[in-house]
């Protein structure tokens, strides 16, 4: 059974208090740690956002969000009557003067807890929001700031944000959020590596001999289409959460867990990612587009008609080809690719090892070991091995995993990632969260592949919904002689 340490009593304001994001994870985050106890009676939670609205019409948005998002077996009314106590609800346009701000004030009080600013809105306003904190002297030693992704939408809007945000709060009062990072099997990629004696040996170019990231979504927009359609595959989801995975995957052991042995240590990956240029954008990236398709059993829209606009040229998919130009991973080639109405839900990491130097069997099937990391969904981790099939006939030789199944071994709740990454805040634990320089790093990079394309001219390449992605991108790895590895499932 796992155990639940309880987080001292916090006062957490959520800037964007209504929206989807404090609805569908934020507030049902909250109320599943409180369940566990994890949360404390003298904790307050305030909501704030533009529009009027009493406490009770905020509880009982609440209760609504809270009660989609718990199974039955968990809730119960009176442990949502308790939790409600803590809520309440403070109306405020961010752009009003600090005077205005002395509702939130007078709910925030002024007791020596913790005070977590959770910014769930806009980029555009984060800096903003700070700025208005500071007026109304809501800001001290004893503050915390969360930011949701995307940090900007290039690394001078990043810049600008953290400058701004910089300029308030310092870096250790900072929570920049890749909720990948909260992850239960996200975690254990560190566990996997640093606890385990038999990886580190040969997790290097003298054993590996490519590695593939994919994050496959079956979504669609799911509403989101205005901000989508700005952003894009490469922005929405590599120069954050991929180049995470690709950074635990591939950093050097930190001193400790400590957030800035494990920060140092990331962000040397992705200083050492080798630029994409106009030459090789061409061969090393593909950018898609959905078109109507099949997807679980039903027709869906393509992406325009699913946007209602006659053209667009944003990517809903993106593969690429990575290569990090350090003493460890010097020419192992990196492949990253995400999109979304794909064939299914299917997020894994797959390490493949360089076949054995001599082959004394002559049976067709060797295919080299893979270590898969199931990331989501059916979290696990499969080892692929070679076993001799039993028989008396010719040698035959068969790839099977040692299978190391989280539902298998585990029969808990596996927590959302905001519920973790929420009471790491509030615990003050800075290692799942993203420095400044990280972000910064990330967006470098991915600027530069932005700049080719659009020096290309590039346009996104069709694919039918339902299906692994438009046909370059099986291309890209052909020409290296390699194929995408298929998802494994239980
Ligand atoms: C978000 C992206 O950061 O991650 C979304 O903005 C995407 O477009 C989502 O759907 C995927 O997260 P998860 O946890 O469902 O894999």
């Amino acid at each position: 059974m796992a155990k639940f340490v309880p987080v001292e009593p916090f006062n957490l304001v959520i800037f964007g208090g209504t929206g989807d994001l404090s609805r569908r994870k934020l507030l049902p985050a909250l109320f599943h740690r409180y369940l566990d106890d994890q949360i404390r009676g003298d904790t307050r939670i305030i909501a704030t956002a533009r529009s009027e609205m009493s406490d009770e019409d905020f509880v009982e948005m609440a209760r609504e969000a809270c009660r989609a998002s718990t199974s039955d077996d968990l809730w119960t009314d009176d442990a949502w009557s308790y939790f409600s106590e803590m809520l309440s609800y403070a109306p405020l346009d961010i752009a009003a003067p600090p005077e205005e701000w002395n509702n939130l004030a007078d709910k925030v009080g002024k007791s020596d807890h913790t005070v977590i600013y959770y910014l769930a809105t806009s980029p555009s306003l984060y800096v903003k929001t700070c700025g208005g904190l500071e007026a109304a002297g809501m800001v001290n030693e004893n503050c915390r700031v969360v930011l949701e992704k995307p940090i900007g939408h290039d690394l001078s809007s990043a810049q600008e944000i953290n400058d701004g945000v910089c300029a308030i709060f310092n870096e250790d009062q900072i929570y920049r959020i890749d909720h990948y990072l909260g992850k239960e099997a996200v975690q254990n990629l560190m566990v996997l590596r640093f606890s385990n004696s038999l990886f580190e040996p040969l997790w290097s170019r003298n054993h590996i001999d490519h590695i593939q990231i994919t994050v496959s979504e079956n979504l669609g927009l799911e509403g989101r289409a205005g901000y989508y359609d700005g952003s894009g595959a490469l922005r929405d989801m590599v120069q954050n959460h991929l180049l995470q995975l690709l950074c635990l995957i591939a950093m050097e052991p930190p001193n400790s867990m400590d957030a800035d042995d494990i920060r140092t240590e990331k962000i040397k990956v992705l200083r050492a990612l080798k630029p994409v240029d106009h030459t090789s954008a061409n061969r090393n990236t593909v950018r898609g587009q959905y078109e109507e398709g099949v997807v679980g059993g039903k027709m869906v829209r393509g992406y325009t008609d699913e946007l209602g606009a006659d053209d667009s040229n944003t990517e809903t998919f993106v593969a690429l080809k990575a290569e990090i130009e350090n003493w460890r991973w010097a020419g192992v080639p990196l492949y990253l690719r995400t999109g979304k109405r794909m064939s299914r839900r299917s997020s894994e990491v797959m390490i493949q090892f360089k076949p054995v130097a001599h082959s004394i069997f002559t049976t067709p099937r060797n295919e080299p070991n893979r270590l898969v990391i199931k990331l989501q969904p059916d979290e696990g981790v499969r080892l692929f091995l070679h076993i001799k099939e039993p028989g008396p006939g010719g040698l035959q030789i068969k790839s099977l995993p040692l299978n190391l199944s989280y539902a298998d071994n585990f029969t808990v709740r596996y927590p959302d990632a905001y519920e973790r990454l929420l009471m790491e805040v509030a615990r003050g634990n800075l290692a799942l969260f993203m420095r400044r320089d990280e972000v910064e790093a990330a967006w470098r990079w991915v600027d530069g592949i932005i700049e080719a394309w659009q020096a290309l001219d590039s346009k996104p390449e069709r694919y039918s919904a339902g299906t692994d992605g438009p046909l370059s991108a099986a291309m890209m790895l052909d020409r290296d002689g390699r194929v995408w590895h298929k998802p494994v499932t239980s």
